[in-house]
């Protein structure tokens, strides 16, 4: 393995219409070079590379690194792709066309059988790969003037809390990786609903922007599969972790119970302020808003994390639309996905 720390890594803005020509341009050369660069997403920002190309996949795998049995998703330049990565069975097209039709570009990915273009290193040897095609700006810009699909997961280090900013990039990737095109804060804040189509039905492998309530509405939804072997995809426990251990507790009355004296206690509340003594709390929407709570959880996690804290405590919320996924990210931050 390449030394790890040490290279360069530049932070290109976009803010301005020269400064996104350049940082388009800068990364599709790096792209065609074959090296991964960080690009927002809006969702989380990913760590993207050429897909079809399994040398520049294994620097994905290296910056992060991230065990190779857990694949990764390619982002489409065009809905040209999806017959050329695929070998969709007759009885899921009409399934798959609606959602394609309803979701993309967004933050839906779909698990279907793979072609033989895509190389083992994606899909980590399983027959399926996961697609998803996003409606960043930026993304966008850079995945059609490459022209073929990006492999991206997000750009955190493994099992850590993915970046909604390109300032998070750096923090967990800088000298690993040549570039970050710095697209501001990402719209949604939670990594994309995944879900895998089988037959005329699907299953939520992960949940997302796209809710439960929004996908019942095109096919009979199937209970998630508990996988015996810990590692199989998606489906480990402690992710999106921060270093800091956090609690989940039901309401602020037991974490009273909880919180012992002489240790530094980080809150993270959902809206309303709790009346307990903490060094620290931070509100995911005083408003209330579920858009603005999944938006900025993954920085608050962060701005906790880093506030020298002993435990972190996280109030429960609702466990419907938006907030399964928020409760979700939360229990596997808590190692109890
Ligand atoms: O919003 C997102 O999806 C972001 C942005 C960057 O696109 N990407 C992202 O990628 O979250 P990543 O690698 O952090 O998460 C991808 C998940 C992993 O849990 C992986 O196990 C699962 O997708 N996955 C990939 N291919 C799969 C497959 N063929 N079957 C089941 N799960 C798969
Ligand atoms: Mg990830």
């Amino acid at each position: 393995m390449p030394p790890l720390s040490g290279r360069p890594t530049q932070i290109l803005a976009t803010d301005s219409a020269a400064g996104l020509e350049h940082a388009v341009t800068a990364a599709v050369q790096y792209l065609l070079a074959g090296e991964a660069v960080a690009l927002p997403t809006e969702t989380v920002y990913g760590l993207a590379a050429d897909a079809l190309r399994p040398e520049a996949v294994v620097k994905i795998f290296e910056a992060k690194e991230r065990p190779f049995f857990d694949p990764l998703i390619c982002h489409l330049p065009g809905l040209e792709w999806l017959a050329r990565m695929t070998r969709i069975p007759e009885p899921s097209r009409a399934l798959v066309e609606a959602l394609i039709a309803t979701f993309w570009p967004g933050p839906l990915t779909l698990v279907l059988p793979r072609s033989e273009i895509v190389p083992d290193l994606v899909t980590s040897g399983l027959e399926t790969v996961a697609l998803r095609m996003s409606a960043h700006p930026v993304f966008c810009r850079v995945v059609q003037e490459f022209g073929k699909p990006l492999s991206a997961p997000s750009a955190n280090r493994f099992g850590r809390i993915s970046p909604t900013a390109a300032e998070h990039v750096r923090k967990e990737l800088e000298g690993r990786i040549p570039l970050i095109v710095d697209g501001g804060a990402t719209a949604h804040g939670l990594e994309s609903t995944i879900v895998s189509v089988e037959g005329e039905s699907l299953r939520i492998l992960r949940s997302g922007p796209v809710s439960r309530e929004e996908l019942v509405k095109f096919g009979p939804v199937l209970e998630p599969v508990r996988s015996a072997s810990p590692e199989a995809p998606g489906q480990m426990k402690s992710h999106y972790a921060p270093r800091t251990p956090l609690v989940l507790v039901d309401d602020w009355q037991e974490a009273a119970g909880l919180m012992a004296s002489g240790q530094k206690v980080g809150l993270l509340a959902w809206s309303g302020i709790p009346e307990l003594p903490a060094n620290r709390t931070v509100i995911l929407s005083s408003a209330g808003d579920l858009r603005e709570a999944a938006a900025t959880l993954f920085s608050k996690l962060r701005e906790l994390d880093e506030a020298g804290l002993d435990v972190i405590i996280a109030e429960s919320g609702p466990e419907s639309g938006l907030g399964a996924a928020i409760m979700d990210r939360l229990r596997k931050a808590a190692g109890r996905g």
